[in-house]
């Protein structure tokens, strides 16, 4: 293995040690509310996580949970009363929702200054200008770890495999932002090798066990995997580590490299949010 490996880990624990630190002496204190509907147990487990960080940085946390047949009124009707209440600063509802519920009505439910997942219209329309304010919190973690690397991203070719709006589309905006020249992959790119060949930054983020191994990886590149998929009862990223840790310079682990920054992120959001709210 050549390649040197992000710490998601520890920069994250770094990142939530100064929220700690910067939130202690504030009165309210920030609150975040997260609503999960269903039980699908990887939901369930990001949820709790985010609960935990909440706690972990003394902020005021509220967990909903509602059965996988609520109806979109009355999560409606949840979101509202959180949009009032002056104990949150913060409002996530995990996705993916169930089929029935109308995915872009419940985020645009949401007021943009309580949106710390940065999904709302307003926000994402902010970020697509270059006025970023709540900017979703996995892309921004990604731009931490590729900063952590000290390779410079301006004038460099970053590719980005996935569209999502989650992930794909707000990284190539940063990126972009940050003067790489951007392509975008997704499943309808053919032959995808040749464009991940090219890649100074590759960012993968479709959710697909080892699509890309090490054949695929330019030498040297920074490799930041966003997968998350369970293969034989084990966890493995859209990266095949094994092979692209030969090759890369530097790579994500997963776990422990983006998922942690995804939740150092969000408190950091929610902390924005909150002084947005106390100004
Ligand atoms: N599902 C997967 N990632 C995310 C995320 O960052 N936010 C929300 N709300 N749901 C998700």
């Amino acid at each position: 293995m050549s390649a040197t490996i992000i710490d998601g880990q520890k920069i994250a624990e770094e990142m939530t040690a100064q929220i700690k630190k910067e939130s202690s002496s504030l009165l309210p204190k920030p609150g975040l509310a997260v609503i999960i509907v269903g039980k699908d147990p990887a939901s369930l487990l990001y949820v709790k996580k985010k609960e935990k960080a909440c706690q972990q940085v003394a902020f005021y946390s509220v967990l909903i949970e509602l059965p996988e047949d609520v109806s979109e009124l009355k999560l409606l009707n949840q979101i509202d009363a959180l949009n009032q209440n002056k104990k949150i600063h913060g409002i996530l509802v995990q996705l993916p929702l169930p089929a029935h519920i109308n995915e872009r009505l419940v985020i645009d439910s949401i007021y943009p200054n309580k949106d710390v997942d940065g999904f709302t219209p307003i926000n994402m329309g902010n970020l697509l200008v270059g006025d970023n304010r709540l900017v979703p919190s996995t892309p921004r973690g990604i731009m931490k770890l590729i900063e952590s690397t000290g390779v410079h991203i301006s004038g460099k070719h970053a590719v980005v495999v996935g569209r999502s709006n989650i992930v794909g589309k707000p990284i190539s905006l940063l990126l972009q932002q940050h003067g790489a020249t951007v392509t975008m992959c997704h499943s309808r790119t053919h032959p995808l090798e040749y464009y991940t060949k090219q890649a100074d930054i590759l960012v993968s983020a479709v959710g697909k066990p080892k699509l890309i191994s090490g054949s695929m990886i330019k030498k040297g590149a920074v490799v930041i995997d966003v997968g998350i998929n369970s293969l034989n009862n084990t966890l493995v990223g859209d990266v095949d580590f094994e092979s692209a840790s030969t090759v890369a310079g530097f790579i994500t682990p997963v776990p422990k490299g983006v998922g942690p920054m995804t939740i150092a992120c969000l408190l950091e959001n929610t902390l924005y949010a909150y002084r947005q709210q106390h100004l």
